[in-house]
């Protein structure tokens, strides 16, 4: 083979095997560059006579242009493994399954009150909502509640930092705070028509929201959940209050086998008072009495605290918990499932 043959196929095996555009372009200058070898060769023509130098230059442009050949082919393949590497990295395989998307749901206790705000909503009563903190004149002096009872002590009550109006705060331990609330809102509102003599519209409200108290067991969480009812007019009863009830728990566990009973009990806020027991008649939880809900006449003085007068306002009180409500009517045997955020338990609801 003669040296330009060689030099031409040192330079295609050379190109061929330039992993980079960059080392391509070295390769390059060994043949084509400056001092490179047929660069050299062309420097060497200007010593030859005229004749030699025109046969033998015709032949080192022929070498000369093979080489170039290789070079502009190897850097068009380099440019087309690129491309076809930048294709196939941005590739979408359409037969990949989808990606599952989540789909959420609502707390079984969210859905407890979802139920109770629809029945009684249905039965003409408002929703309210009030503050977690409160101060401990709604929590408990208004409802008529004495300094030294026990509910007050440090080892039931989530005392906060800082006081609003020279007035202690806390977690409140009951919605019934929202009786005061809610009932000093209405007179306010219905206040000309009262002084005018033209009584008021009944109160007739629920109002549900998170309670605190420090307590923690299978049955009690220190965060947990309750439902007031309030109703104050000036002609309804005990009879009331307990037509409306079993209606709610007909409606909310879905069964008419089911009876009520008032049972005395005892809250400052209330005289008289009574638990409000449940029974089933049929289902795996027949027979038994099941405590749903605290009740009671609303106190004299709390209805004084509401700004009415106790011998022309007469008012009835309900407190449940939609904790146990929830836990009555799926079957929840551990209060603490509902708090723990475990999907396996919490999904199975929706
Ligand atoms: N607040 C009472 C409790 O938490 C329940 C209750 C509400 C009782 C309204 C009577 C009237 O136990």
């Amino acid at each position: 083979m003669n040296p330009l043959d060689d030099i031409v196929e040192a330079a295609r095996v050379a190109f061929s095997q330039a992993p980079t555009p960059a080392d391509l372009e070295n390769a390059k200058a060994v043949f084509l560059g400056k001092s490179g070898q047929l660069t050299e060769m062309m420097k060497g023509l200007a010593a030859l006579p005229i004749e030699e130098k025109k046969v033998r230059g015709a032949a080192i442009n022929v070498a000369k242009q093979a080489v170039e050949a290789a070079l502009t082919a190897r850097r068009q393949a380099m440019v087309d493994a690129e491309l076809e590497r930048q294709l196939r990295a941005e590739a979408l395989d359409v037969t990949l399954p989808g990606r599952r998307v989540a789909v959420g749901g609502l707390h079984p206790v969210s859905l407890t009150m979802a139920r109770i705000e629809g029945i009684f909503g249905s039965m003409g009563f408002e929703v309210a909502q009030g503050p977690e903190i409160e101060t401990d004149w709604f929590n408990f002096t208004a409802l008529n509640t004495p300094e030294d009872h026990p509910a007050r002590s440090m080892h039931d009550t989530f005392y906060v930092e800082g006081e609003s109006g020279g007035a202690p705060m806390l977690l409140r331990t009951h919605t019934s705070p929202m009786q005061i609330r809610h009932a000093v809102q209405h007179v306010k509102t219905h206040r000309a028509r009262l002084d005018a003599g033209q009584g008021m519209p009944e109160i007739r409200v629920i109002a549900p929201g998170r309670t605190y108290r420090v307590d923690s067991d299978a049955t009690h969480s220190p965060m947990f959940h309750q439902c007031e009812g309030l109703w104050v007019g000036e002609a309804v009863s005990f009879k009331d209050l307990k037509v409306v009830f079993t209606d709610f728990c007909r409606t909310f566990f879905e069964s008419d086998d089911l009876v009520l009973r008032f049972r005395p009990s005892f809250f400052p806020f209330t005289e008289p008072s009574a638990e409000v027991d449940i029974q089933f008649q049929s289902g795996p939880l027949a027979g038994r009495w099941l405590e749903v809900a605290g009740s009671g006449q609303v106190h004299p003085n709390v209805i004084r605290n509401m700004g009415l007068d106790p011998e022309q306002f007469i008012g009835f009180a309900f407190g449940m918990g939609p904790d146990r409500l929830t836990m009555l009517r799926y079957g929840v045997n551990d209060l603490r499932l509902f708090f723990d955020g475990d999907l396996r338990f919490l999904s199975q609801f929706n």
